[in-house]
């Protein structure tokens, strides 16, 4: 099972994806949370101590591992360089685990304009697609709003797209975007959290504008969820029965995506 979580940004990509990790986890799946986007902050989403996420180095920031793959420096423009570096040792190589949760920290991969063609993003991108075709276990990308740097083989390999949708018409724009983008590049499949949800009629207005099968559920808008990001507590440990009811439902619909291969 292959989900991608995207969506503006601060609607709660890396809450839900954190969250979703646990409850795969929980569940009794082997599951590789994947950090992909470039301001990295899943591992205390899923309740990885602070000194143990602090020690971690992203694989984009891992210059003697580019080298040795890709056969060129990183960070210097204009070198000859392997495109199809090996990358299929890399997450059990660098993942951390925590209860069940393999962490992979992938660090930024640019996107556009001269940044493509370095040696760091070429390895980046290899592994993610790696990841996202071969890998066995529940994956978890967490990823930002952008979804450039997916190929098509990859995309085409995700069975499910969560993008988490404030109730907004600015989230809702780039909800649409990513949606419109990932289609033409081969993602079949996309569900939408509502999160940060304050009332009925918040509700409603989100229920307005996506089909019903499309909705994979709502997460009211509250001060735990918030609280837990501050202190660095594993909001998973501290649910109580309605969001563990809100979240539950989310995490079994993402169980039912039908594979997209
Ligand atoms: N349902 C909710 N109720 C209250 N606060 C929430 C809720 N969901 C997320 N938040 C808070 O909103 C903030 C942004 O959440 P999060 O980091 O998960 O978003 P993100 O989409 O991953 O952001 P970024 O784009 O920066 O990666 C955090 O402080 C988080 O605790
Ligand atoms: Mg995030």
């Amino acid at each position: 099972m292959k989900l991608a979580v995207t969506g503006k940004g601060g609607t709660g990509k890396t809450t839900i994806a954190g969250l979703l990790a646990r409850f795969f986890a929980d569940d009794g799946f082997r599951v590789l949370a994947v950090d992909a986007d470039p301001d990295a902050n899943l591992a205390s989403a899923i309740g990885l101590p602070e000194d143990q996420a602090r020690a971690i180095v992203p694989i984009s920031q891992r210059r003697r591992l580019i080298k040795e793959r890709t056969g060129a420096q990183p960070g210097r423009p204009g070198q000859m360089f392997k495109v199809n570096p090996t990358v299929s040792d890399i997450a059990d190589a660098y993942a951390v685990d925590h209860r069940g949760i393999k962490l992979l920290v992938m660090g930024g991969i640019q996107t556009g304009g001269a940044g493509c063609a370095c040696p760091e993003n070429t390895l980046l991108r290899n592994l993610l697609s790696e990841i996202i075709l071969n890998r066995d276990e529940v994956v978890i990308v967490d990823m930002e709003a952008g979804i450039e740097h997916l190929g098509r083989a990859t995309s085409r390999a995700i069975d499910l797209m969560i993008i988490v949708v404030e109730p907004g018409s600015r989230s809702l724009d780039t909800a649409e975007t990513i949606m419109r983008l990932a289609r033409e590049i081969g993602v079949s499949s996309f569900g939408i959290v509502g999160n940060k949800i304050r009332n009925e009629e918040e509700k409603r207005w989100l229920e307005a504008r996506f089909p019903g099968d499309k909705i994979l559920g709502m997460v009211s808008d509250r001060d735990i969820i918030r609280e837990s990001d501050l202190n660095r507590i594993a909001l998973a440990d501290r649910l109580d029965d309605d969001l563990r009811k809100e979240f539950g439902a989310i995490y079994r619909a993402c169980k039912s995506a039908r594979p997209a291969r």
